[in-house]
């Protein structure tokens, strides 16, 4: 039997890199839950923040892990999105959108040769969103159709580990040429800048930037078309991403939720957000699906907002190992629990956008 003291003083033997307390005494550890035999909780972090907590998340899964008795351990850590920022330009406030202001006007830039644009969007970070990305445009690709990604998380761009990527993009006839990897067309803007600071990325360069990436990229030719582009968006509901779903010609997207009601609740934002702009959401996928963090939320929150629930994604560590490796757990285990769940929203994404 596992005792939930005795976690909390494991826990609380691991510092806060911020405050210096245990990270069960400084609120860092949230939404902590513990079983006879399983633990988990959340680290939410600021989004530059990150890279500094990782080691914490790692350090906290060891010892949870070590204490006996235990058999499964989850930490999970997610970043807040950022705050809008200040900013000039003529792109509509959430606040504005909320009031039912006109829609924004169909974006003329739509990219060249590509049929349809899918988005791929969270409420916060840290849920699996760029894990969804990748492995569903590996599981599209899969089906035969011609795939790109786009990895526009100004926040923190994951595609260039998830899928191996270095170096510039090419550069041919005034176009971007784009990476190859795993039969995926892909471009990030983690690829665009030597900037570790996200700061240079924000408000109107952010969205200058992807607008370049989608339409000055040479995707797909006139007798090659790109079937489906796949774009990894920042997580949350701020301006940052409004001006880019205004200005992103998107066909669709899928929100990714993790089960809790925190998650949900932004989950439930960000679909608000897409249908103010006109975009349809095809549905809700549950990530880290399981019995610790609960299950079912998103699928019941999919029934509440009328859209579609496409599919529970289980915590699997493979996924991490995966995505740390830049080998998409979908190629790399295709008979796997996960491929079958990401062949299954492939084909219902394929069919809701007449692929
Ligand atoms: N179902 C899952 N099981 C285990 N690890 C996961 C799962 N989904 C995501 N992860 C891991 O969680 C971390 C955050 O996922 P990521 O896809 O980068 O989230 P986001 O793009 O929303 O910030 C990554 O290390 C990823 O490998
Ligand atoms: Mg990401």
């Amino acid at each position: 039997m596992i005792d939930r003291d005795a976690v909390i003083a494991v826990l609380d033997a691991i510092s806060d890199p911020r405050t210096g307390q245990g990270i069960v005494a400084s609120g860092l550890a949230k939404g902590l839950t513990v079983t006879s035999d399983r633990a988990g909780f959340v680290i939410e972090v600021a989004p530059g923040d990150t890279a500094l907590y990782a080691p914490v998340r790692d350090a906290a899964e060891a010892a949870l892990k070590a204490m006996p008795g235990m058999t499964r351990v989850s930490v999970v850590l997610s970043a807040e999105a950022v705050p809008a920022p200040a900013r000039r330009g003529a792109s509509l406030s959430p606040a504005a959108v909320e009031q039912g202001r006109p829609k924004a006007p169909v974006p003329t830039d739509r990219p060249a040769h590509v049929r349809r644009v899918l988005a791929i969007a969270s409420g916060k970070g840290g849920v699996g969103k760029s894990t969804v990305a990748v492995n569903l445009a590996c599981a599209l690709s899969a089906r035969g159709l011609s795939v790109g990604i786009l990895d526009a998380d100004v926040y923190g761009p994951s595609l260039p580990t998830m899928l191996g990527l270095s170096g510039k993009p090419g550069y041919e006839d005034g176009a971007m040429v784009p990476h190859e990897a795993h039969g995926l067309k892909a471009m990030s803007v983690g690829l665009l800048t030597q900037a570790t600071d996200a700061m240079v990325w924000r408000g109107p360069m952010a969205s200058q930037a992807i607008t370049q990436m989608l339409t000055q990229t040479r995707w797909g030719t006139s007798e090659a078309p790109l079937d489906v582009l796949v774009v990894d968006l920042p997580p949350g509901t701020g301006d940052v991403q409004l001006t880019l779903i205004q200005k992103t010609p998107l066909d669709g997207v899928v929100i990714v939720s993790t089960p809790q009601e925190v998650a949900l609740a932004d989950a439930r934002r960000a679909h608000t957000l897409f249908e103010k702009v006109g975009v349809p959401t095809l549905g809700l996928i549950e990530n880290m699906s399981g019995d610790i963090f609960g299950r079912g939320g998103a699928r019941a929150e999919a029934e509440r907002l009328g859209v579609a629930f496409l599919g529970e994604l289980p915590l699997d560590a493979s996924l991490r190992e995966g995505g740390d490796a830049g080998r998409p757990t979908t190629l790399a285990v295709p008979e796997g629990v996960v491929a079958r769940c990401f062949a299954a929203v492939a084909a219902r994404v394929s069919e809701a956008l007449k692929l």
